[in-house]
């Protein structure tokens, strides 16, 4: 084999080597991103809402935690904006003392209506939501 013949080569091994290590390399970083970019944007969300003092609003957090039961009234949950679930309720209590219920649990209403994160200026700002067209 010539010199020169050798060179190239030798140069096109290299060559092909670094492509394929480079390909190689992105889809392994490409695969450890991933997981980490999920979790950090996941701890991004849940600073953001707690940096600025529940920023969630009402109609947020009823939307994610609230609506499954209190949209069709599953297990008799008093429904969006029924006057007729709500002021028997509010009649009794007060707003203070649903809001207590739907912190601590009342019945089949489970606490904080499974919001594990949800403050309880939250749960307040969702219970408003759900009465403020009553
Ligand atoms: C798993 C279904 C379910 C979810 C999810 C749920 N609720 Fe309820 N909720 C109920 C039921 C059932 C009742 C009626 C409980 C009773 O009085 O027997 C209820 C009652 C309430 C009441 C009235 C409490 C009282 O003292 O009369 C409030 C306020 C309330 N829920 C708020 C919420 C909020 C806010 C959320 C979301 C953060 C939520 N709920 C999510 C089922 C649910």
């Amino acid at each position: 084999m010539k010199l020169k013949t050798w060179f190239t080569v030798a140069a096109t091994a290299v060559t092909v080597f670094a492509v394929q290590a480079q390909e190689m390399s992105t889809d392994d970083i490409a695969d450890r991103i991933k997981p980490i970019g999920q979790v950090h944007v996941a701890g991004a969300t849940a600073d953001t809402g707690a940096a600025a003092g529940g920023a969630r609003s009402g109609a947020d957090i009823y939307n994610s935690a609230c609506v499954a039961c209190h949209s069709a009234g599953v297990l008799g949950a008093p429904k969006l904006n029924a006057a007729a679930d709500w002021q028997p309720r509010l009649d009794e209590k007060g707003f203070d003392g649903v809001w207590q219920n739907a912190i601590n649990g009342i019945n089949a209403m489970p606490p904080r209506g499974t919001c594990g994160d949800c403050s309880d200026d939250e749960i307040k700002a969702a219970i408003e939501y759900m009465i403020e067209g009553i």
